[in-house]
């Protein structure tokens, strides 16, 4: 054997140089050998090689599925039957099958197995695992929509061999079943929008018991039925082959969004190759991948099965409620080659492939027509996003980690000095005692009731990271509780599951039991988290679960949990067990002072929304990673849960002053606005930045409180019908084709507001694509653009954030800069008002305390405001609760004190006053108006000087 030399100095200086390349240059990536491809899931493999199977066959494929005829049973708006499956052996298998046509317009076909359902299996490995496919995923999710439409009929006009069933808004929907091959197909109108098991790719593993054969002579197909390996860990699968899978075709459609958490596209792409194409399916298993990387359909921390379809003039949608882990395949194909898409509006027809590991087949399917109404009944379904507190939608300002007490007072106050806002300071990790969670560390947090009494000076707020994994050590009280109590996740043999995390040895308490709720509560007590004031709220992290040693850093899928459901069931449920019990516990805390609890969770899935924000967890601090920040939070805003945010500054590595003032500028923009960094980067506050990039970062933020009147509204909306709070262009605009993927410009939400970031470097014009043919001011200055269907070239220096304002609103702001946005309760509003062709605009306003839940009785005032024939009036939206009468009393004070129109009729120049009726009286007073010319190419603007109209009143201003 060589001896291998001593190095030279030039090898030693290289090695320095690769050493501190490997350090310093950002955009390492994912290790991909630590999670599956889908040729190494066993039931993705499956299910794949069956879809090659049967595009091989052609025509000739038929799907081995039928729907009995004698067992149709129609009542009530739903039909019950058995599918009967006959495998290659020519068994046939009973699978109940319902489809549920619910009063909100959306149908539901839910697929079981007898066998399961009447639990006549066996169970391998003396496991105690549950013998039925789980069936509790809408226990954690669904909250509503689920009424069946009793108006809906059997079509008499149908011809043997189908059912087909009227229902939706005036019977316009159809579902034609037919009965053999099973299939199911969605019109509307008379036209097919979505397709069930049309490509035949319906698949129910159904149980059956293990045949020991010889040795080497098992048949290939069993290679992946039973125990599986990956990664040096062996899942013992106790009911072999169970997974379930059905495709989804959409006829004419182009473009399918959502499906999140991928750091991908906004329009997704094809999954099969090609240009362009991933290889691999998209995949929804929560986990904690380090480092990852972009433009892939890699799996990452939250899932929602849930997918828009969208082309001209009409978007559909499904949503696939199974929490086991989930592959999905998309395929677009040129409609022309498929003699079925006939429709004047088919270019193309999408189809996508869905399976999953374990569970039942419940699919939602959603026939639109717009991407309101989609929002609109999925939201029934899983619930519309929690109205936040107010200070929610400020500025967060985090970093792992604020190192003691003192130092968290430190940086609050030199927020103060150099005058930026900021609501919400943020402890992570190493604030507790060893990381043992509910303690302080004594040495670094001595003081944590003095820190948050100092916070509350200027209503400011604390949130602390609560993670489910407990540390194992006899001596910590939480740890005694959970064992005590039998509330932790246990492992495949029945005994308490120990896994690696952040405390080093940990148990995971298991949120799926009810006893766990009471106990959680009693956790986040004020006497019981000693320490904690009421301005302290909860990061709930690390709850995909993240498991260091465990596969795929998550817990093993034969772990047990509460019912004997085992883990592969439950899996993408798993984090947003935990947010519920912590959202419970935090309205308990105390007797008598309940506040809308704010929980920021990085695990999730539908429903989420109800209770919490996301952020889309370890990002880098590249230019790549901003650009993807944006089309991801686009995407969760379309599936229902738009209150995110991803790391401002990006969380790995150290931003240059560039990239952090660029990411401030965008990060203003996502409805969850917080900046973190990773322990072992620079700190990076906006104050220690030099100048002049201190004072840009400083105006970002503050343009964003300064909208935040904006913001809530939009978030409120968001609350009562699902809308995204920002939205990207084919939601504002569905018929206009040229903007359907673009996902780097967004409105914030109905206010006409059009914002594009800058997310390249070295960047300092930009384009911004208009639709339509209004016109669009520049916010600042108020340059006019005007073209539709064009791409507008729009200067963004550095110190400029690029962002217009469609002409025909009305846009409420706050001006008056503070050190928090609760001190911003009583400041006067602005409006700014742009006209539309028609010479109109219109706008509102949603307002309440931003904290209690008074407004669910009336405490809260709505307003819509109108401009039309030189009139300019604030109506009342809201209906009147108990509370209403009161809380108008405390908003008495607060008024308009300035009215902006931006390029107002040129008769205006000789106006200087507008007359001022409030609430309905006979004669008005009057206010100044003063005219301001600008030069050529930028709008004029004329001001109306303390109008002082108060905000909850009805008033008008006549020009
Ligand atoms: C992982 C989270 O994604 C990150 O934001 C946090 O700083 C670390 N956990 C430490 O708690």
């Amino acid at each position: 054997m060589a001896r291998s030399r001593p190095m030279s100095r030039w090898t030693l200086f290289l090695s320095f140089v690769v050493l501190i390349a490997c350090i310093v240059v950002p955009g390492v990536t994912v290790k991909h050998e630590n999670f599956k491809t889908c040729q190494q899931s066993g039931f993705c493999k499956r299910n794949r090689a069956l879809a090659d199977n049967a595009s091989a066959q052609g025509a000739s494929w038929s799907s081995p599925y039928e729907l009995d005829p004698a067992t149709i049973h129609f009542k009530d708006g739903q039909l019950n039957g058995i599918l009967i499956k006959t495998t290659s052996t020519h068994e046939k298998l009973r699978l109940p099958v319902t489809v549920s046509f619910l009063e909100s317009g959306a149908a539901r076909i839910i697929v079981d197995e007898e066998k399961r359902l009447k639990g006549d299996i066996e169970i391998r490995h003396d496991s105690k695992a549950n013998k039925k496919r789980y069936d509790e995923t809408e226990k954690w999710v669904i909250v509503g929509g689920l009424e069946v439409s009793k108006s809906a009929t059997l079509n008499a006009q149908t011809e043997t061999g189908f059912t087909n069933i009227l229902y939706g808004p005036e019977d316009k929907f159809q579902a034609i079943i037919r009965h053999a091959p099973f299939e199911v197909e969605f019109q509307r109108d008379g036209e097919t929008h979505v397709q069930i098991n049309h490509q035949g790719l319906l698949n129910m593993e159904h149980w059956r018991p293990k045949v020991e054969h010889q040795e080497g002579e098992s048949p290939e197909e069993e290679g992946t039925w039973w125990e599986e390996s990956f990664g040096g860990n062996t899942d013992s699968k106790p009911r072999g082959p169970e997974s379930v899978g059905l495709d989804v075709t959409f006829p004419g459609y182009n473009h399918v969004f959502g499906i999140p958490e991928h750091a991908d596209s906004l329009s997704l792409r094809e999954t099969r190759g090609g240009p362009g194409n991933h290889e691999q399916p998209y995949r929804l298993y929560n986990s904690d991948v380090f480092e990852y990387e972009l433009n892939s359909p890699m799996t990452l921390y939250g899932a929602i099965p849930f997918m828009q379809a969208h082309r001209k003039d009409s978007t559909v949608g499904v949503f696939w409620l199974n929490a086991a882990e989930t592959w999905i395949d998309i395929v677009k194909e040129a409609a022309n080659s498929n003699p079925l898409s006939m429709s004047a509006h088919s270019k193309t027809n999408t189809k996508t492939h869905w399976f999953s590991e374990a569970g039942r087949i419940d699919l939602f399917v959603f026939l639109g027509p717009t991407p309101q109404d989609i929002s609109k009944t999925y939201g029934q379904l899983t619930g519309y996003t929690q109205l936040p507190q107010h200070f929610a939608i400020a500025y967060h300002q985090c970093r792992w980690n604020y190192v003691t007490d003192e130092d968290v007072k430190e940086v609050d106050a030199k927020f103060d000095k150099y005058q930026i806002p900021y609501d919400v300071i943020w402890l992570d990790l190493e604030y507790t005692d060893d990381r043992k969670y509910f303690t302080w560390d004594p040495l670094t947090f001595p003081n944590p009731k003095g820190m948050q009494e100092k916070l509350d000076e200027s209503e400011r707020k604390l949130v602390v990271l609560i993670d489910p994994h407990i540390k194992n050590k006899d001596d910590y009280f939480v740890s005694q509780e959970l064992k005590s109590k039998n509330l932790a996740v246990l492992n495949k043999d029945g005994e308490i599951y120990d896994g690696w995390c952040w405390p080093g040895s940990s148990n995971w308490v298991d949120c799926f039991n009810p006893a766990s709720f009471p106990w959680w509560s009693s956790l986040h007590k004020f006497d019981k988290f000693k320490g904690s004031l009421s301005n302290l709220f909860i990061w709930n992290d690390m709850n995909e679960p993240s498991v260091f040693n465990g596969p795929e850093t998550t817990m093993p899928k034969d772990n047990l949990h509460f019912g004997n459901w085992e883990h592969r069931d439950v899996h993408n449920v798993n984090g947003i067990t935990l947010v519920n019990a912590t959202y419970q516990a935090m309205l308990e805390r105390k007797k008598g002072e309940v506040r809308r609890p704010f929980i920021l969770t990085r695990s999730y899935y539908a429903g989420a929304q109800r209770m919490s924000a996301m952020w889309t967890g370890d990002n880098q601090a590249t230019w790549e990673h901003l650009g993807a920040s944006l089309p991801m939070v686009l995407t969760n805003g379309i599936a229902g849960f738009p209150f995110a945010g991803a790391d401002v500054g990006g969380f790995f590595h150290n931003p240059d002053k560039d990239l952090l003032t660029r990411w401030y500028q965008a990060g203003i923009w996502y409805p969850f606005f917080r900046a973190h960094a990773h322990i072992d980067t620079r700190r990076r506050e906006p104050y220690l930045i030099s100048e002049p990039h201190r004072t840009i970062i400083s105006q970002a933020i503050r343009l964003r409180y300064q909208l935040l009147p904006a913001w809530y509204t939009a978030f409120h909306e968001a609350s009562v019908n699902g809308t995204p709070i920002v939205r990207p262009q084919y939601y504002v605009f569905p018929d206009n084709e040229a903007g359907f993927a673009i996902d780097d410009q967004l409105y914030l939400g109905a206010t006409g507001l059009l914002a594009k970031p800058v997310v390249t470097e070295d960047t300092f014009t930009t384009t911004i694509y208009i639709a339509d043919d209004e016109k669009y001011y520049d916010y600042f200055d108020f340059t006019v653009y005007q073209g539709a269907g064009k791409r507008h070239t729009v200067p963004a220096p550095e110190d400029k954030i690029p962002l217009l304002i469609q002409g025909g609103h009305i846009v409420p702001r706050r001006d008056r800069p503070r050190r928090s946005s609760a001190l911003m309760r009583w400041d006067p509003y602005t409006l700014i008002l742009t006209l539309n062709k028609k010479g109109e605009a219109e706008g509102s306003l949603y307002v309440d305390d931003g904290e209690t839940f008074d407004y669910e009785r009336g405490a809260y005032i709505h307003r819509q405001f109108q401009y039309s024939d030189s009139v300019l009036s604030s109506e009342n939206l809201g209906t009147k609760g108990a509370k209403t009468a009161e809380y108008l009393k405390t908003m008495a004070g607060v008024t308009v004190e300035r009215v902006v129109i931006i390029d107002p009729p040129k008769e205006w120049k000789d106006k200087s006053t507008v007359v001022i009726v409030e609430d309905g009286a006979k004669t008005g007073s009057t206010a100044v108006l003063e005219y301001y010319e600008q030069e050529s190419g930028k709008a004029s603007y004329a001001v109306v000087k303390s109008p002082n109209v108060g905000i909850g009143k009805t008033w008008r201003i006549e020009f």
